[in-house]
């Protein structure tokens, strides 16, 4: 508890935090909107967009994506007061077991050489549809979080449902492919916390990572801080108010064969103002076996991926770290 960024101040960064340069090189200087595509066009419109996005830069994002804007705005408006409640009201959440499926912690749980990550992160889960048991698991303060929480959970998986069927029918898989254990894992939220940091400039917020799940939507706040890679270099996503980012997981790609990529990006910290993002993540059941689907292999040439189940992809992953080379090195064939 001692360790969370939000119940300290800071007037100097600590040598933990400091990382070589060669290992957080900047971005580039233009803020670079990525493509936002507007849910409420025409399907086949849509469908076009969101695949020639997630094939170019493995990123978009979506707005009129019918979400209520409400929800979105409690859900945001919540936690961020919950890294605002005193110490000792978040003390009891306060977990570094990372089997916990509720739990509020420091830095990232990607395997790392020790060094720390300018972030708190509140991880918050449940299956679907929220049984009572998940939602009393939340925290109880602030007041509504767990009211918001539940409303905001079940119009954002359904818009993850949503977009798999586009990018299913895209690609040319059944629409509802990825319906039943592909998705059927805990829905998991991380509220990622970034405390205004003393010396952005030689730490992080997260490291470059691909996310290990199938399909992320992320409200980035109105507060900048994601990159993303693109060509060799990093480029800093401006935020759109209320659109979420959507991103492609590891699990993806290897249902699609490499077709649809999970791309790296990070986050970087800044001094003037704490930034709060919400990052929703649909996964597999552990016991689910990802493959690539049969009919993208035989168009592709073969498999590029060995099959692998959820729970040995996660254990693997744990241990090569959150580079996506090394991620590709245990699991392409
Ligand atoms: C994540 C993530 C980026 C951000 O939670 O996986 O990449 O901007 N977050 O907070
Ligand atoms: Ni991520």
């Amino acid at each position: 508890m001692e360790n969370l960024l939000s119940a300290a101040s800071h007037e100097t960064l600590p040598d933990s935090f400091v990382f070589p340069a060669e290992q957080r090189p900047p971005a580039s200087s233009a803020a670079v909107a990525l493509p936002v595509i507007d849910l409420s066009a025409p399907r086949d419109e849509v469908r076009r967009a969101i695949l020639e996005a997630g094939k170019e830069l493995g990123f978009f994002q979506v707005v009129n994506h019918g979400v209520p804007e409400q929800a979105v705005r409690d859900m945001e408006a919540c936690c961020e007061e919950f890294f605002r409640l005193p110490a000792e009201d978040k003390a009891a959440f306060y977990s570094e077991d990372t089997d916990k499926p509720n739990r509020l912690f420091t830095s990232t749980t990607y395997g790392t050489g020790g060094e720390r990550y300018w972030r708190d992160c509140l991880r918050l889960a449940c299956s679907f549809p929220v049984a009572a048991d998940a939602k009393n698991a939340w925290p109880d303060k602030p007041d509504g979080l767990r009211e918001a929480m539940e409303r905001f959970i079940a119009p954002t998986r359904a818009l993850g449902m949503e977009l798999l069927r586009l990018l299913c029918e895209g690609v040319g898989l059944r629409p509802d492919y990825f319906e039943g254990d592909l998705s059927a894992g805990d829905e998991v939220v991380n509220v990622n916390h970034y405390p205004p940091c003393p010396d952005p400039a030689r730490t992080l917020g997260l490291p470059p990572h691909c996310d290990r799940n199938l399909i992320t939507l992320l409200l980035q706040g109105s507060v900048a801080g994601l990159q993303v890679s693109y060509r060799g270099d990093w480029i800093r996503v401006q935020p759109v108010p209320g659109a979420f980012v959507v991103n492609f997981g590891h699990q993806l790609e290897i249902a699609t064969n490499g077709l649809l990529k999970s791309v790296e990006h990070r986050a970087a910290a800044n001094a003037a103002v704490p930034r709060t993002s919400v990052a929703t993540f649909i996964m597999p059941t552990d016991d689910c076996l990802v493959a690539p689907a049969a009919e993208l292999a035989a168009g592709g040439g073969g498999a590029r991926y060995r099959a692998v189940t959820f729970r040995e992809f996660m254990r693997v992953y744990k241990t090569v770290g959150a580079r996506r080379e090394s991620v590709e090195k245990a699991f392409k064939i």
